[in-house]
């Protein structure tokens, strides 16, 4: 597999909704530490992932968890030179998906690259001949949201069994949810 091959995940609620006035609708402790876990996780140590994702989502992390811990945080925005000015240098931002990627090529140190959101970037991901998987939570019950996750497509895209994500429901508080991977055909 190609590090630029391209893994997107995202938790979605009943309608497909994401977020909310610029949030998540919810607050899912062992959810956002799946996502932690899956998005950091490396085979070589000497190397990390990559995460790309919209400016919004950016702004959407709280400052203590930014940028994203242990990972290559890259930003996409139209205006690079504003938000270069306002995030950390260790952040990379970029003006295009395929900037994200070519960036991505030129580092060694780069293992596996991860779209992390929002919208607008996972359909443009789902739509780059590299996507490669989708780890999609699905939680069991409807949020209000404003955002929400693309129609993922059957015909490109079929549910798969990975070994380290969990099969059985979830459960936290009164909210229950389920680990999908779907691998594109
Ligand atoms: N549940 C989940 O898994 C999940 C995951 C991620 C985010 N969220 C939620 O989703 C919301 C944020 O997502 P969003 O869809 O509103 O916004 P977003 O995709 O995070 O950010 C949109 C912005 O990203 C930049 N952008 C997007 N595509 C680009 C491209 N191809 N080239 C260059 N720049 C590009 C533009 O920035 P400029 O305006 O700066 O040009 C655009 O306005 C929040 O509520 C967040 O909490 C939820």
């Amino acid at each position: 597999m190609s590090k630029t091959n391209l893994n997107l995940i995202a938790a979605a609620c009943e309608n497909m909704g994401i977020g909310v006035n610029g949030t998540l609708p919810w607050r899912l402790k062992k959810e956002m530490a799946y996502f932690t876990t899956m998005t950091s996780k490396v085979r070589d140590p000497s190397k990390k992932n990559a995460v790309i994702m919209g400016r919004k989502t950016w702004d959407s992390i709280p400052p203590k968890f930014s940028p994203l811990s242990n990972r290559v945080n890259i930003v996409l925005t139209r205006n690079v030179d504003q938000v270069k000015s306002k995030v950390p240098e260790s952040v990379v931002v970029v003006p295009s998906l395929d900037e994200a990627i070519k960036y991505i090529e030129s580092r060694e140190d780069i293992e596996l690259t991860w779209v992390i959101g929002g919208s607008s970037v996972y359909k443009a991901s789902m739509e780059y001949p590299n996507c490669y998987k989708i780890y999609l939570t699905v939680i069991e019950k409807l949020f209000d949201c404003d955002t929400f996750f693309p129609n993922i497509d059957d015909q490109r895209f079929r549910l798969i069994q990975e070994e380290d994500v969990p099969t059985e429901r979830q459960v936290e508080g009164d909210i229950t949810y389920l680990y999908k991977v779907y691998k594109r055909l």
